[in-house]
């Protein structure tokens, strides 16, 4: 198979920005570890069968709205773009978009490098006609493209409501960065989830399989095999709820004993009930994060949903008004 259109571009930061970034959370008070730290091979994977969870209701809801107005999403867009996906994990949600919209090229953007890879080696075969450019970088930093084509019109597509992880203040300065690589005229097409009934998303964050739980707890059995952490995942439990007033959903992980755990020539107490804060997940009404990307000089200019009012997908665009 030739898959002669795909480059790799590895500008991700050494691998002591794990060591680094988890040795100081786990001294903070409260302790606290980054979402983007979920994502090593076994937790990619972990994530992928999280989205096909009956509870899980973001991956299909946001499926049907990509699906439902392909037509018109791709007329918004237009033909011939470089196609940027944020966090493109296995890059399943793009190839709803890819066959209509034929860009002239697709930049799958993710943190997690052999998922990546392996993604963006099997989307090469299965389009012949497309250039991939797929680039391994945490885009949580600055977001410096290491490919950009001048005079094409750049794409950003951000689906899956990973801009949930940011927290409201951050989502501006983040999109902001976002807007600045996609100028003069280009636009974003992102997926938020929506605020809803606290059952459901309780529901969507506590599966019945346990493997929301997995996932969690992965990030500690992560800090065991790179870092020589001596955590005990049995010591742990997986904890979500929903935090109404704040319109978020908070993952933790809770320590159910006292106990000291070494990590890196460093040792680390914890009470019993103590909490290592790894996730938040924010939801916002339509209306709210179009308020949100007007302040990042985005201009909102579409937004849709599913038909149970699960999930929203925005098309934002970073041209003048
Ligand atoms: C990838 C950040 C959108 O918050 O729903 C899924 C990650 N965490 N289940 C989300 C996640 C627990 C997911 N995002």
């Amino acid at each position: 198979m030739s898959t002669h259109a795909l480059r790799f571009y590895d500008c991700f930061p050494p691998a002591d920005s794990f060591r680094s970034e988890v040795l100081e959370g786990l001294g903070a008070c409260p302790k606290r570890i980054a979402p983007k730290f979920f994502y090593d091979a076994h937790g990619s994977r972990l994530f992928d069968a999280i989205c096909e969870l009956p509870e899980y209701y973001l991956t299909r809801a946001e499926i049907e709205i990509l699906t439902t107005h392909a037509r018109e999403i791709s007329d918004l867009i237009g033909p011939g773009c470089l196609l940027i996906e944020l966090g493109s994990g296995s890059s399943h949600k793009v190839r709803l978009l890819l066959e209509a919209l034929r860009p002239v090229a697709y930049m799958p953007v993710d943190i997690s490098r052999d998922h990546l890879l392996r993604a963006a080696r099997l989307l090469a075969i299965e389009y012949p006609w497309l250039e991939v450019h797929a680039t391994c970088i945490d885009y949580c930093l600055r977001l410096d493209l290491p490919y950009c084509p001048e005079g094409t019109r750049k794409i950003a597509f951000f689906p899956g409501s990973s801009i949930g992880n940011f927290e409201p203040e951050a989502t501006v300065a983040f999109l902001r960065d976002v807007a600045r690589v996609l100028q003069p005229d280009g636009a974003l097409l992102i997926g938020v989830d929506l605020k809803k009934d606290a059952g459901v998303l309780h529901a969507a964050y506590n599966d019945s399989r346990g493997i929301t739980a997995q996932f969690n707890l992965n990030l500690l059995a992560r800090i065991n095999r790179e870092l020589g952490g001596r955590f005990l995942l049995d010591d742990f439990e997986h904890m979500a709820f929903y935090d109404e007033a704040r319109g978020r959903i908070e993952m933790h992980l809770a320590s159910r004993r006292q106990q000291t755990v070494h990590v890196g020539g460093q040792h680390f107490r914890f009470a019993r009930g103590e909490t290592v804060h790894t996730e938040n997940s924010y939801k916002y009404g339509l209306d709210e994060f179009q308020d949100l990307a007007r302040q990042a000089g985005f201009q909102p200019l579409r937004a849709w949903s599913d038909r149970q009012g699960l999930f929203g997908v925005h098309y934002l665009s970073a041209g003048p008004a």
